[in-house]
């Protein structure tokens, strides 16, 4: 399982649950659409060689395995059709006379690539939320070559929400429709794209219609079009069910002090008979009836017969049943991967409880901790066994001491550690660097060439 996840998500390419910190106002699941209004429709092209190709979960590619022809976007390894690859040349050529480094993070993905994304995720995060991040193979606009995924240079906040409030963030989503991108799942419109919101995520459509669509002022190209986002028809609420987002003690009754019936696996969908008190949900799960903490549930549907919640939100003592306890030794980042080539889901800090449920050959620990699971690098873990003194220090510095890393991308050597400060030299992608100190703000000291410098730890393994 490990090499697989680290293998899969080296190439790093899709959002993992830190998104839903931003999103966690979204309570729709994968399979809840919104109808848009059919007011402006148009005919839809579905033909994946033009450049207005209409994709989405209920318009899949056809044929589901269609293969663009595309052009290697320079300086990176990634491939987009040739008319995207030109428009996002010029693009980042401009952004670059405003001070705005926009770099390239995902183009074309192959149908068994987008397979392998989609297939991991839902090992990871389960099904209902592998459909709100991930599209299915044969669904996905990056298929079609003309779906760009893109970053800032230093790898600020890459593929997670708060990327919109980063320089590229900012400066893509005013200007890329000019260059004939547009921003494919904007915020709020997850009913309607079916996916949570992609700041990053921007389609090539040529200039003409990115202008059109701009001009429209729709929210999403499902309203510009006039379609719905899916042909499945939409959940009733009030189902009476809930997904379990960590392994979850079934108790006979609210409390950790009753007896564990049984420990449902996470990602199971459960029932809800609608009672809840304390936080606690009364559920059945393979014919047996207990309660469970609400803390490990997501997509949480009462049924429509129970009552509104009136329970206070009162949090429940964390419940559930999975691998060892550990403490962090750092402020540590989750991962979605084993590996730093993986993206960050949250910052755990420094002295916080979590448990381990896993290990990669590479000594790094796949953990849960406040209801998400990734994977941290076990150098920053300690049983909690053996607790460690800590030094107060709000930036932690975890360790001190000189080790060799290799680069994962051409790389600036700067004078500093940020990205205002100067650079010294580019370290082509794929060399080794010898770490000459402790990491700050997430860059390290660095030495390469007899030179000396700092580098983002983000493009480093
Ligand atoms: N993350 C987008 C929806 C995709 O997988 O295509
Ligand atoms: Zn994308």
């Amino acid at each position: 399982m490990a090499l697989s996840v680290s293998t899969v998500l080296a190439l790093g390419v899709l959002p993992g649950p830190a998104m839903a910190s931003g999103q966690s106002s979204a309570v729709q699941t994968a399979a809840s659409y919104t109808s848009v209004p059919v007011a402006a429709a148009r005919t839809l092209d579905r033909n994946p060689s033009h450049l207005d190709v209409f994709v989405n979960k209920s318009y899949p590619l056809k044929p589901a395995k269609y293969v663009p022809k595309t052009s290697k976007v320079p300086g990176t390894g990634i491939r987009l059709r040739p008319e995207a690859t030109n428009a996002y040349n010029k693009m980042v050529k401009d952004a670059k006379k405003s001070g705005v480094h926009i770099k390239l993070i995902s183009g074309y993905r192959s149908y068994d690539r987008q397979a392998q994304l989609f297939n991991q995720y839902t090992r990871m995060y389960g099904k209902k939320y592998a459909e709100r991040i991930s599209a299915r193979p044969g669904t996905s606009e990056h298929q079609t070559g003309l779906a760009a995924d893109v970053g800032n240079s230093n790898g600020a906040c890459a593929l997670q929400s708060c990327f919109e409030n980063t320089p590229v963030g900012k400066w893509t989503k005013k200007n890329a429709h000019k260059y004939g991108f547009i921003l494919r799942y904007p915020k709020g419109q997850e009913a309607v794209t079916g996916y949570a919101y992609e700041p990053w995520h921007f389609r090539y459509v040529g200039t003409s219609l990115a202008k059109s669509y701009t001009n429209s002022g729709a929210k999403t190209l499902e309203h510009f079009h006039g379609v719905a986002a899916t042909k499945k028809s939409p959940p009733k609420s009030g189902k009476g069910t809930a997904t379990t987002t960590a392994n979850l003690n079934m108790r006979t009754g609210v409390g950790t002090s009753n007896r564990v019936v049984l420990t449902i696996p996470r990602g199971k969908t459960i029932k809800l008979t609608g009672s809840k008190k304390s936080g606690w949900y009364q559920v059945s799960y393979n014919s047996k009836s207990g309660w469970v903490s609400g803390t490990y549930l997501s997509n949480v549907s009462l049924p429509k017969t129970s009552k509104p919640k009136t329970e206070t939100k009162k949090k429940p003592a964390p419940e559930k049943n999975t691998g060892s306890a550990k403490k962090t030794t750092a402020n540590l980042n989750m991962r979605t991967g084993a590996g730093t080539s993986n993206r960050v889901i949250l910052t755990i800090p420094k002295g916080k409880s979590v448990k381990a449920t896993g290990k990669s050959t590479s000594g790094w620990l796949q953990v849960t901790y406040k209801s998400k699971t990734g994977w941290v690098s076990g150098t920053y873990v300690a049983n909690t066994s053996a607790p460690k003194k800590s030094k107060p220090k709000a930036e932690s510095t975890p360790k001190k001491k000189s080790s060799t890393k290799q680069t994962t991308a051409n790389l600036n050597m700067r004078t500093g550690n940020s990205t205002k400060k100067k650079i010294i030299l580019t370290i082509p992608k794929g060399k080794k660097v010898e770490v000459t100190g402790s990491k700050k703000s997430g860059w390290y000291p660095v030495k390469y060439k007899s030179k000396t410098g700092w580098v983002s730890g983000t493009y480093l393994r």
